[in-house]
C-alpha cells in the first residue's frame, strides 16, 4: 500500500530540471519534463550514484547518470542502454496548488 505524501512544493522544481529531495528514508529525484513533474528513486540501477546529478532532457522525458551515462525513462523507468539492465523504481507523482505528492511504500 502506498500514501501520498507532500516531498517538495512545485515551485522549488527549477524549470526543465531536477530536485533531490529525501522522504521516508528514501531519495527521490524530482523532474520537470515540459510542465509535468515524474518522481523516481535518486539512484542508478548500475552503481547506485544520485541521479539527481545527471542531466535531464525535458524534451525526451529522460535522465542520463552523470557516471557511466545510462540513459533512463522517466515515465517507466527502464534503462534505454548500456551499462544499466535493470530499471529504477519511479513513483506516482501529483500536484495539489504548490505542493508536490508522491505515492512513497509504506516506511
Ligand atoms: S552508476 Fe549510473 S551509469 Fe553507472
Amino acid at each position: 500500500m502506498a500514501d501520498f505524501v507532500r516531498v517538495a512544493a512545485r515551485s522549488d522544481i527549477p524549470e526543465e530540471g531536477v530536485l533531490g529531495v529525501e522522504a521516508n528514508g528514501l531519495r527521490i529525484c524530482l523532474a520537470d519534463c515540459e510542465g509535468a513533474v515524474y518522481a523516481f528513486e535518486d539512484k542508478c540501477s548500475h552503481r547506485d550514484f544520485p541521479l539527481s546529478t545527471g542531466e535531464l532532457d525535458a524534451d525526451d522525458c529522460t535522465i542520463s547518470c552523470s557516471w557511466h551515462g545510462a540513459v533512463f525513462d522517466l515515465q517507466s523507468g527502464r534503462p534505454q542502454g548500456l551499462p544499466a539492465t535493470r530499471p529504477i523504481l519511479t513513483f506516482e507523482c501529483r500536484l495539489e496548488g504548490d505542493d508536490v505528492l508522491v505515492a512513497l511504500p509504506d516506511s
